[in-house]
């Protein structure tokens, strides 16, 4: 009997040495020590045993079963480790990998040149304005002394919100916003959004503006030129040439156009200055005393001048971008440029 339960006990040991699953280890319980098992059957025999060797070989029963219990509960306790071990090995983290950046995006190339443009003007004793982009007649045409149904109206391709509410569709507004909350003297830009019925390789429906406004007494054409000189001059390099035309606006008077030196061909002519050597950059003029009557300034005691230019060109002009319409499209391989 003796023999039997030590033969048994080896064979467990063997095949635990063989078990490598926590399912293998159960069944090899309930073979071993299940109610069916083989040690419950040799110890179901034991009543076939004399009275003197039933405790002895009862004891030998116990130690067997208990080495055996504690033999598969340490075997079951490697497995578990190993398999902890294990999930840990295939979840290994590398904390010492650098992270993975968040992609940083640039400034759009028309934020770059209203910034550049400000901080000019900033130099040059200028502050910043701003006024709405919904607009009512009044502010953005009848104050800038284009009476109803005055042809030049026609200039502005506007879209109309109702009779008397539009788009605006240029930064003048704000010239008529500002003088009718301070007196002189005055001096501002003011950059914005505008809009205006029109879409090409040139013209955008919606594109930007940065109107400037000086008045004071004894300003002169002489100043704007200065002025704009000026500006252009950082702008666009030092002795870059700048050309006034004569042209209309019913809110200045004498009106001009200002062209630079083409920035492409350096003024020999080529395709982007249709072969002139000149670029149109900007409007300008002395303020029209019409004006001054709708914000009550005496126009005989002050005198200033106003400017507007597009920003979408400039930046054309700037950075050498040959369709209006890339700017905006949000291509990031044409952002990532700037
Ligand atoms: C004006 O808008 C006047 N308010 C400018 C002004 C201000 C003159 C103060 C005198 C005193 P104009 O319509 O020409 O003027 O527009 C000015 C500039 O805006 C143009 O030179 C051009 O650069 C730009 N521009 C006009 N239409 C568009 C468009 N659809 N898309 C992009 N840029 C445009
Ligand atoms: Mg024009």
């Amino acid at each position: 009997m003796r023999e039997k339960l030590e033969a048994l006990l080896a064979a467990a040991v063997t095949e635990l040495s063989q078990v490598g699953t926590e399912e293998g280890l159960q069944e090899l319980r309930v073979k071993y020590l299940g109610k069916k098992g083989e040690l419950t059957a040799v110890m179901k025999g034991l009543g076939a045993l004399s009275p003197e060797e039933r405790p002895i070989i009862g004891q030998v029963v116990n130690t067997v079963k208990g080495e055996l219990e504690v033999k598969i509960d340490s075997a079951a306790l490697q497995i578990r480790e190993a398999k902890k071990a294990e999930k840990l090995r295939a979840e290994r983290i590398d904390v010492t990998l650098p992270g993975r950046r968040q992609p940083i995006g640039t400034r759009h190339p028309i934020t770059l040149v209203i910034e550049e443009i400000t901080a000019i003007f900033a130099g040059l004793g200028f502050t910043v304005a701003e006024g709405p982009e919904i607009e009512h007649d009044f502010y953005n045409f009848e104050a800038l002394n284009f009476p109803k149904d005055h042809p030049a109206r026609d200039m502005q391709d506007t879209f109309f919100i109702s009779d008397t509410i539009l788009l605006r569709t240029h930064t003048s507004p704000v010239q008529i916003r500002t003088m009718l909350e301070q007196e002189p003297p005055v001096r501002i830009i003011a950059p914005g959004t505008v809009y205006r019925c029109d879409s090409d390789a040139t013209h955008s429906p919606m594109f930007h503006q940065i109107e400037g406004l000086m008045v004071d007494k004894g300003i002169t054409f002489g100043d704007l030129k200065g002025i704009l000189t000026i500006f252009i001059n950082q702008l666009f390099g030092q002795g870059t040439g700048v050309r006034l035309r004569p042209s209309f606006f019913p809110f200045t008077e004498p009106s001009a156009e200002v062209d630079i030196a083409c920035v492409i061909c350096n003024g020999k002519g080529c395709r982007v200055c249709k072969n002139t050597g000149w670029l149109e950059i900007l409007g300008a003029g002395m303020v029209d005393p019409e004006v001054y009557r709708h914000v009550n300034y005496d126009s005989e005691i002050y005198s200033g001048f106003a400017f507007g230019m597009g920003i979408e060109r400039i930046a054309m002009l700037k950075y050498g971008i040959s369709d209006m319409r890339l700017l905006f499209e949000n291509d990031l391989r044409f952002l990532k440029q700037f």
